[in-house]
């Protein structure tokens, strides 16, 4: 399989990811499904069955994904000439840590469907018969999810300083992260936001938790210098905002078949992407109304999710949302050329970058 080509018979537009992603998801899935049914096991103890909410959290965690935050964990460390070993078990805590992030914006943006199946509340709903109690112990597992992550960062094989540096990163991260999911949320509410301001609340809701943080983490873990602390920043920042980008672009124009994910959600929630604030700026009158008038329409049915698109498209928002990404990708790869990275490490990152931006879920 060749990184950035198509994946044959996996469906229109899927991308192979690059070697190390998969090497990583191989290394990494059968820790996180051991963690998974440790913890398990020491819920069955308890006088109340938590079994459904148990799996479907695991079944949520392992079905899909394509690891990439874990993978950014070792890479970090190993850019700073640390071993493997010494990330592994973080790289698990930051996979754990999305998997927390994501419950929650299942539920906070009205998704029943992620990864090819339903998000945990909407199968907790549907086992407990109780739309309340579905979400509510949709809540809490992502919350365990995230005390999992903490527990797993700071018991690194490392000496106490470097763990110590962790714990504080990851603070000030899920500060960060918790805020920009808060502006994400408001902001329909809102006036309009500037194509700067959008990428300002994509920076805090997405591309600090997915590569800022881990690549500084791993690099904490090992011990790195504050110059090669910031050689990581210059290539996770403008990676972050590309990958959100194209999150975004897939979010309305992608397959569901493909992506796993709806495509009219974004839509229905008024989302205030890039992709709205570029075509808000660039459309003309009538369909800058029609654009206003759609977004955050709760019952918007597919003809008219198709119409808005069309005005996405016909806007010229789409392509300078495609050319930013491209922009910021190549602002990333960049950053690689002189840096003090090993070779293999930054080969790594370099098809990372070209995946996050070509990557069709
Ligand atoms: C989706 O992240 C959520 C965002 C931060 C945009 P990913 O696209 O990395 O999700 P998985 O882990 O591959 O499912
Ligand atoms: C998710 O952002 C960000 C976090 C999980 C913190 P989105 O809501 O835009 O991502 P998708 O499209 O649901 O994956
Ligand atoms: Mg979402
Ligand atoms: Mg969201």
């Amino acid at each position: 399989m060749t990184p950035g080509q198509p994946v044959a018979g996996a469906g229109a537009g899927r991308i192979a990811p690059p070697p190390f992603l998969a090497e990583y998801a191989a290394l990494a899935e059968p820790r996180i499904g051991a963690f998974l049914d440790a913890r398990a096991s020491d819920a069955a103890r308890l006088p109340v069955d938590l079994r459904m909410a148990f799996s479907a959290l695991r079944d949520y965690v392992l079905r899909g994904g394509k690891r990439l935050r874990g993978a950014l964990v070792v890479l970090g460390c190993e850019a700073a000439g640390g071993e493997r070993a010494w990330a592994l078990d973080p790289s698990v805590g930051m996979e754990l840590l999305h998997a927390y992030l994501l419950v929650h914006d299942d539920f906070m943006d009205r998704d029943d469907v992620r990864r090819g199946g339903p998000t945990v509340h909407s199968a907790l709903q549907r086992a407990t018969g109780s739309a309340h109690l579905g979400a509510s112990l949709a809540v809490l597992l992502g919350s365990l999810c995230e005390a999992w992550a903490l527990e797993l960062v700071l018991g690194a094989p490392v000496p106490a300083e470097r763990t110590a540096a962790a714990g504080r990163l990851l603070a000030r991260a899920l500060q960060d992260v918790t805020v920009g999911q808060m502006q994400d949320l408001a902001a329909p509410f809102g006036g309009d936001l500037s194509p700067s301001e959008v990428l300002a609340v994509q920076r805090m809701k997405t591309g600090g938790y997915s590569f800022e943080l881990p690549l500084r983490l791993g690099g904490l873990l090992a011990g790195a210098s504050e110059a090669l602390l910031d050689a990581l920043e210059r290539f996770a920042r403008p990676l972050g905002l590309a990958f959100q980008i194209a999150d975004d672009l897939l979010g309305t124009f992608g397959s569901p078949e493909v992506t796993g994910k709806p495509n009219a959600s974004d839509l229905r929630e008024g989302k205030r992407t890039l992709l709205v604030a570029r075509a808000l700026e660039a459309a003309d009158p009538r369909d800058a109304a029609l654009l206003r008038a759609g977004l955050g329409k709760r019952d918007l049915g597919e003809a008219e999710a198709a119409a808005l698109r069309d005005v996405l498209l016909r806007s010229g928002a789409v392509q300078s949302c495609r050319e930013d990404a491209e922009r910021l990708r190549g602002e990333a790869v960049r950053a690689l050329h002189g840096s003090p990275f090993p070779a293999r490490v930054a080969q790594a990152l370099r098809e990372i970058a070209e995946y996050t931006v070509q990557r069709a879920a």
